[in-house]
This record gives structure tokens, C-alpha cells and sequence, in this order.
């Protein structure tokens, strides 16, 4: 049994080990997956995933995050051994997904050079971001130093193969959440600027070791399920209508590089239809179904919360808990499991009965 006690001790634990990490040499600090923040990580629920995959699915030697989003879920499958296939529609993600989860080779000692060369730099010549974001989402110099570090990692193309520089893309993008004046998503950016840390990039820790039989896509869901097969494919869609894509507009703007006209007061990018989802609408259940209906695999694991109640508002879920497991059920037999998240979050939240549910689905039809 976990108390209170014991997890404000490995809090404190954590936040220790983060604090050593910070006073190291730069080129000694390593990142790690999980060291950013993004809406709807599953990270807190790692223990509680694998519980429940370990005590009543057998014989899974194969996982499919297919809505991977940081890869946390696909990450603690492939430490366990797991082949596994990890898919996002947004392109930042599939970066860091080629950083984490391939097996192409890559010259450390060139990438760590860069990227120290890269904190180095004291670029003074503005550029897009700087003009774009400067004094909103970032310092000036941060800003100039961001759009200054792309251009150069784009410059050097020729000479990376499409793991290295995935790898110092997804530094920077990592670096860049360490210093964004947000809450953590880019809708907006908070009127005071004083998130004035100086962005510094790490070097990716990752174990290649772990990545033999991995496959990365960055596609539609609905799409991949048609191609692939895994024995257990675990989906954790959008819940509501907060487009990811616009929650990182910025991230993907950095990472896709096409330096493309902005709207608003966010400064997203114009064209952001590549990057919509379905499951953000009025179409999600049927989306759902459909992803369903295709899948090909032993299991289907859902993750869901019961944050919102099904309706049309903005924050309202697209999908209800019945109609869940309504269309799961089309596939075989489902169980529900459920863990309180007030324990994951230390008490921080307000909400008392926030629930986190899993539903499985043993298919047989
Ligand atoms: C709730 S988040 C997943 C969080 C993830 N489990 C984690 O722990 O970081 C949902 C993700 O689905 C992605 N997404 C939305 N619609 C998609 C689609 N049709 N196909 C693939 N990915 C999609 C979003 O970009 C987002 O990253």
C-alpha cells in the first residue's frame, strides 16, 4: 500500500535527483523522455499502466502506443523489453520518437560537440523567431538564439543522418519548454515575461540496445491501424476539443522549419489543417469506432479520465464512458479499471473524484 507519506518521500526523492542533475557540468546533464511537460502525459501513470497490463494480459511481447504523444507509455514498454510501434500526428513528437526509440547510428561525440557549440553561440542578428516571439513566449535573446540554432541544424542537413539531427531538434525543443513564458502549452503566453532563464540544450540519454524491432510513424491513427498488428495496442486519444496542434503550434513550427505566415494574438501558424484531429469533434465517436473496428491485435487497452462530461462545450469530452465501452465490446470482452489521480498528483488537485480509467478489451471477435 502506498501512503500519502510515501509519495510526498519519493517526490522529495525526485526532486532531489533532479536538483544534482541541474548543478552538473552541462555536458553531464542527460535527457530524458519524460523531462518536459505536455497535456495529458501519461507519465504519472506509468505504475498503474503496467499493473494492469502485467496482472491480466499474457503473452505481450509487442505494444502500439498509436496516440503516443511524449512516448512515455511506449518508453516504459520497450525498457521492459517490448518491441514496440509509436505514432503521433504532429511531427515534433515523431522527433523525439526517432531520438529515443531507433537503432540508426549515431556519432555521440559529433552530436555532443554540437550541441555544446550551440550553448556557446551568442547569436545578434534577429531572425523569424526572434521577430515572431521575442518578448512574448521568449526572452529576445532566447528567441534569437532558438531561431539561430534551427537555421544552423537545418544548414548542416548533408551531414547528419535523420536520427542525428532528430536528436538536436528535439534538444531544442525540449530546451525551449524549459524557458517558454506558458503554462506549458503555447494558446497563449503569460503577460508577464519572466521566464528569463537562458536556454540551454542537453544531450538525449537513450539505450539503443532497447531498440531492435521498434517501428516509429507519424500518421492518422485510424490510418496506421489498418497497416500494423501488436499484441497489445494501447489508445489514448485527444479527450476534448483542445486541438494538440494548437496547444503546440510553436514546437511544430520549430520542428517542421517551414517558417509559415502566423495568425492572432498566438502567432499560430496559418495552415494547421495537417495537423487537426478528428477525435477534437463532433466526429471522435465515430472515429473511434472505426479505429476500433480495424484493429488487428490481442488486446485493447483505452485510457480515459472523467474529468468532463460528454457535451458540445470546448472542454467537454467527445466520447462518453458508454459509448467506450459499447464499441469496444464489438471486439470481445471488456473490464474497467479505475485509479484515484488525487494519489499521482500529491494532492494538488481540487477535484476529488478525478478518475483515471482503463478499459480492456480481450479481443476474440
Ligand atoms: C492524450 S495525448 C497522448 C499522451 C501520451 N499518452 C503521453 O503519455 O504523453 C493524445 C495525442 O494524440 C495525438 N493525436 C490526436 N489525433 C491523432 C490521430 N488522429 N492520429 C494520431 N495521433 C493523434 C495528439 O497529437 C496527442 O499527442
Amino acid at each position: 500500500m502506498w501512503t500519502e507519506q510515501h509519495v510526498k518521500e519519493i517526490d522529495s526523492i525526485i526532486r532531489k535527483k533532479e536538483d544534482e542533475q541541474l548543478s552538473l557540468p552541462i555536458m553531464e546533464q542527460k535527457l530524458q523522455i519524460n523531462n518536459r511537460r505536455y497535456l495529458g502525459s501519461k507519465y504519472k501513470l506509468l505504475e498503474f499502466i503496467c499493473k494492469v497490463v502485467r496482472e491480466n494480459c499474457t503473452s505481450v511481447s509487442s505494444v502500439a502506443d498509436i496516440f503516443g504523444g511524449t512516448g512515455v507509455v511506449a518508453d516504459r514498454f520497450n525498457k521492459e523489453g517490448k518491441d514496440i510501434i509509436v505514432n503521433d500526428i504532429l511531427y515534433s513528437n515523431y522527433l523525439a520518437y526517432l531520438t529515443w526509440f531507433s537503432n540508426e547510428k549515431v556519432n555521440i561525440t559529433k552530436i555532443e560537440k554540437l550541441i555544446k557549440f550551440f550553448n556557446e553561440s551568442e547569436p545578434t542578428e534577429d531572425n523569424y523567431v526572434s521577430i515572431n516571439f521575442g518578448g512574448t513566449y521568449f526572452t529576445e535573446y532566447n528567441a534569437r538564439k532558438i531561431g539561430y540554432v534551427r537555421e544552423e541544424i537545418e544548414k548542416m542537413s548533408d551531414e547528419l543522418n535523420a536520427r542525428e539531427k532528430a536528436i538536436l531538434i528535439t534538444s531544442l525543443i525540449y530546451a525551449m519548454d524549459k524557458v517558454a513564458n506558458t503554462v506549458g502549452h503555447y494558446d497563449a503566453y503569460r503577460r508577464k515575461l519572466d521566464s528569463i532563464k537562458e536556454i540551454k540544450l542537453l544531450m538525449p540519454e537513450f539505450n539503443d540496445g532497447l531498440n531492435n524491432g521498434n517501428k516509429i510513424f507519424k500518421e492518422d491513427a485510424n490510418e496506421l491501424v489498418r497497416k500494423i498488428s501488436a499484441d497489445l495496442i494501447y489508445i489514448d486519444t485527444p479527450y476534448n476539443s483542445r486541438q494538440y496542434g494548437d496547444a503546440y503550434h510553436l514546437l511544430e513550427n520549430i520542428a517542421e522549419w517551414e517558417k509559415p505566415d502566423l495568425v492572432g494574438v498566438a502567432k499560430k501558424m496559418i495552415d494547421r489543417s495537417h495537423i487537426k484531429s478528428d477525435y477534437c469533434t463532433m466526429k471522435a465517436t465515430s472515429a473511434f469506432a472505426d479505429l476500433i473496428s480495424n484493429i488487428k491485435g490481442k488486446y485493447i487497452l483505452v485510457s480515459y479520465n472523467n474529468m468532463a462530461q460528454k457535451g458540445v462545450g470546448r472542454s467537454n469530452a467527445k466520447i462518453s464512458s458508454e459509448e467506450i465501452v459499447e464499441i469496444l465490446e464489438t471486439r470481445g470482452t471488456v473490464e474497467i479499471f479505475e485509479t484515484n489521480f488525487q494519489a499521482y498528483t500529491t494532492g494538488k488537485t481540487n477535484i476529488d473524484d478525478h478518475k483515471e480509467i482503463l478499459y480492456l478489451c480481450e479481443v476474440s471477435r
